[in-house]
């Protein structure tokens, strides 16, 4: 149980980080590698508990949190439905590799009532990147062919499979070479328009990027088409509709299969439980992960039956792995799951999403430093500029500021670079969302003075 209360958020008592903090900070310093996100790295505060759209810093310290972490909290931090799941089912059976239980069972039928005839049978694992990468084998095993496309700023993960379809991140120095056989396209980043075109009359007409990347690179072997539907990592960058059925149009038309990688938008993060319904576009292949069980370890496949058992992918054996659809993670995807059933906390991130969205365009009203507002639900996003005509993008130092200084006014955000992500729990209250856009207001008001 949490010991305090959320709704006296945010609220911070201390400097940053406070004294507890900082002397728990350099005990685990001593042995933990420095390669911590630069947001954890930046504020050094330590975390003790959460609940809803909260987290308290051992210095008794309350932050709103419009993170939810790497956009894992989409239920809110501690839910005592998952908490209570999990205690269930460990008092019970802790772990037996991937044998069916009836935890399992729970979990795959309340999965399937949220997906479309096409996408009901799974395939689980625990990251998101090892759902990737079983993607791209099953792509492989289903076609017989061995191309995959993805798109320029696209992120899939931190193994090397999925490090190879990402875009230029910087992270991706020192690693190469990567995997052959990706065709990298441009993606359709309406902000910075590959052909430099206006979102209003533009006709989608990036769409023609695609198919020269297919004409020009591909030996007619292509598997997949990988994507997010919103860009998340790489920049919360929602693809038009038109884009991802260009995407459809490639695949029926080559035999590839589409992938939606869904890893970061589903889970009601962009508004309905998966992002593909709101395009009208059914993929092939659909790879979850991140909230789907409230905090613990969890990813999947979802796809046709007959593309899961193509082999080799679908050989006994072939798909397993030490956790993959352990007991535990499906007992809390059910308790998860059970929390969206009725639609009320979608509905709230869709409405407390609009809120934010019509309040962060009126910020960019009063700050030069604002060069776009986009997203979709709460996913939303704020790509920052020095100049906006230039569009040219701040360094790294402002996100180092404007990081630092939303903490000290009580407000936890994600992003290292020049796009801001805001990406609450969907079960914020309006009251407290628009309490951390007024924060950031300020926030920006003394950076731009500095
Ligand atoms: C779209 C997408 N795919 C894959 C991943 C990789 O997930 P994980 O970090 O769990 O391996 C992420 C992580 O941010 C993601 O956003």
């Amino acid at each position: 149980m949490t010991g305090f209360d959320p709704a006296l958020a945010p609220r911070v008592l201390t400097d940053l980080p406070g004294p507890r903090s900082r002397e728990l900070w350099e005990r685990d310093a001593v042995h933990h590698a420095s390669n911590s996100s630069p947001g954890a790295q930046w504020l050094g505060i330590v975390l003790q508990d959460g609940a809803g759209a909260v987290v308290r810093d051992v210095d008794d310290n309350l932050f709103v949190d419009f993170s939810s972490g790497a956009v894992v909290a989409n239920v809110g931090h501690a839910p005592p439905a998952v908490r209570d799941a999990l205690a269930g089912e460990a008092s019970r059976l802790m772990h037996f590799f991937d044998f069916a239980t009836p935890a399992r069972a729970e979990f795959f039928e309340s999965l399937a009532r949220t997906l479309p005839p096409a996408l009901q049978t799974f395939q689980m694992y625990s990251t998101g990147a090892e759902a990737v990468e079983a993607a791209l084998r099953l792509a492989k095993s289903y076609t017989g062919k061995y191309e995959v496309m993805s798109f320029h700023q696209a992120w899939h993960g931190r193994t090397l499979g999925a490090m190879s379809l990402m875009g230029g991140f910087p992270l991706k120095q020192g690693y190469g070479p990567f995997a052959p056989g990706v065709l990298h396209s441009p993606n359709a980043n309406c902000y910075r328009c590959p052909l430099d075109l206006d979102r209003d009359s533009c006709a989608v007409a990036c769409t023609a990027l695609v198919d020269r990347v297919y004409e020009q690179s591909s030996e007619q072997r292509l598997a997949a088409v990988i994507v997010e539907p919103v860009q998340g990592v790489g920049g919360v960058i929602p693809f038009p509709p038109e884009f991802l059925a260009h995407l459809r149009d490639l695949c029926d038309h080559t035999g590839a299969l589409l992938i939606f990688d869904e890893i970061l938008t589903g889970v009601g993060r962009t508004g309905p439980m998966w992002a593909f319904e709101s395009s009208g576009v059914v993929p092939d292949v659909l790879l979850a992960g991140k909230g789907l069980a409230g905090g613990y370890p969890i990813s999947l496949i979802a796809s046709r039956r007959e593309v899961l058992d193509a082999g080799p992918f679908g050989r006994p054996g072939a798909g397993a792995s030490t956790f993959a659809s352990g007991n535990l993670a499906c007992a809390a995807g059910t308790a998860v799951l059970g929390m969206l059933a009725d639609g009320e906390i979608l509905a709230n991130g869709r409405r407390v999403g609009a809120a934010m969205l019509a309040a962060l365009h009126e910020l960019a009203d009063r700050h030069p430093i604002i060069g776009d507002v986009r997203g979709a639900g709460l996913l939303l996003a704020l790509e920052l500029v020095t100049d906006r005509a230039a569009k040219t993008p701040v360094t790294p130092d402002v996100a180092r500021r404007l990081l630092t200084a939303l903490a000290r006014r009580g407000v936890l955000v994600a992003g290292a670079g020049a796009v801001l992500r805001i990406t609450p729990p969907l079960v914020i209250d309006e009251a407290m969302a628009l309490a951390g856009v007024a924060a950031l207001d300020d926030a920006l008001t003394e950076i731009e003075a500095a």
